[in-house]
């Protein structure tokens, strides 16, 4: 039985659906981890579903993909663009991690066109509300599949 994909949410990401929907729409978080769900199931995965609106519980949870995780998937939210120690944190990952957004950082606030976690992660995928979460566990999924197919033990 594989590793599942950790998909970790940072703050305020628990009120999704209710939280300025014209930015990041009516699509709650539980319909995102449907989604992720079932991209994952098809690709042979599981997936572990987390939210946090702490930043160490985060790092945490990072910590432990480590050793838990074929591959994570982080929508850090606010933290993206402040958090030197999550991206500190996802650089000591040697299993594939993919960054997502909801919306488009890049065509936003300039504050959100930096992102620490960018730093740390294979690629980024943004912009596509829900469907940001499917691509990104797709492409998480795929990394993960070429790396057990190199080492046909792990
Ligand atoms: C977000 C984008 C961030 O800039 C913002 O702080 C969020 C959500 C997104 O999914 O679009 O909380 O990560």
């Amino acid at each position: 039985m594989s590793k599942p994909i950790f998909v970790l949410n940072g703050p305020n990401l628990n009120l999704l659906g209710t939280r300025e929907p014209a930015i990041y729409g009516t699509g709650t978080l539980a319909d995102a981890e449907k989604a992720a769900q079932a991209k994952a199931s098809a690709a042979g995965f599981a997936v572990d579903f987390r939210q946090t609106n702490h930043e160490g519980v985060l790092i945490d949870w990072v910590h432990e993909a480590r050793e838990s995780a074929a591959a994570v998937v982080i929508n850090a939210a606010g933290l993206t663009h402040t958090s030197v120690a999550l991206l500190d944190a996802l650089k000591t990952l040697t299993i594939p991690a993919i960054e997502v957004h909801l919306s488009n950082p890049q065509s936003r606030e300039t504050f959100r066109h930096h992102s620490f976690v960018s730093l740390g992660v294979a690629g980024s995928i943004a912009g596509f509300g829900i469907m940001s979460y499917e691509l990104g566990v797709e492409a998480a999924a795929q990394l993960a599949l070429r790396i057990a197919a190199n080492n046909p033990r792990s």
